[in-house]
């Protein structure tokens, strides 16, 4: 899988997509992720990649020509499976989208900075808008880093545990069950005796009542999913 994002903050990005396991995945051969700088593509001596907004509101818009050429420049190069614009308007990122986009083999993530995008990059050339949340950033690369990450961790063999990420939270639309490690004891505070026992069986049947019991307890509104 192949994922480009675009942006006019690339130092946003560098931390987070090249540390822990992005960097593994990456080296592993298992994502290629490329970061643009948007205003490499600036037509203008100034490199502008913002202007004033018709209709006089306060802030700065993101100008089209660059985005329009990098863009363009990238489908010539590859077929893209979407263009994702980062944006609060957008339909909210969850589970099944992740899963659903981690089976594309081309992506691009334009993040949305200063007061938005010229909107006929959103209507000509975005196929879909994805928000993180009902809140708003200041710029859109925090998503983009939050939707690859989400994406990456899902591809099969970038955890260790090739198993595991279907037992996340959400992958059911459950909460995932509590987790322990040693020691078993500690501070008079105890792991719960089932995952103790050695019974798998028995281990299975207490991890899936403790999902549904937290699920109800904590998030009701899975479960009507
Ligand atoms: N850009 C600003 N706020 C955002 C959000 N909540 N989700 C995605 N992109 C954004």
């Amino acid at each position: 899988m192949r994922i480009d994002i675009l942006t006019v903050v690339p130092e946003l990005l560098d931390s987070p997509l090249n540390q822990s396991i992005m960097k593994r995945a990456q080296q592993a051969g298992l994502v290629e992720i490329v970061v643009h700088n948007i205003r490499d593509y600036a037509t203008d001596k100034h490199r502008q990649v913002d202007d004033y907004p018709f209709g006089g509101e306060a802030g700065m818009v993101m100008k089209i020509e660059p985005i329009f050429i990098l863009i363009n420049k990238l489908k010539a190069e590859r077929e893209y499976d979407e263009i994702i614009y980062t944006s609060p308007d957008g339909e909210t990122l969850n589970q099944q989208a992740v899963n659903h986009l981690s089976t594309k083999r081309n992506i691009m993530i334009l993040c949305g900075h200063y007061k938005g995008i010229d909107h006929r990059i959103r209507e000509h050339l975005i196929t879909r808008e994805i928000s993180i949340g009902d809140y708003v950033l200041t710029g859109g690369e925090l998503a983009a880093a939050i939707i690859t990450d989400s994406v990456v961790r899902v591809i099969p063999g970038a955890i260790g545990d090739e198993a595991s990420a279907l037992t996340d939270s959400f992958q059911d639309n459950l909460l995932a069950p509590p987790i322990y490690t040693r020691p078993a004891e500690f501070n008079g505070w105890k792991v719960p005796a089932v995952l103790l026992s050695g019974n798998f069986k028995e281990i299975e049947k207490w991890q899936e009542s403790q999902s549904l019991e937290r699920t109800e307890l904590l998030r009701p509104d899975l479960l009507e999913k």
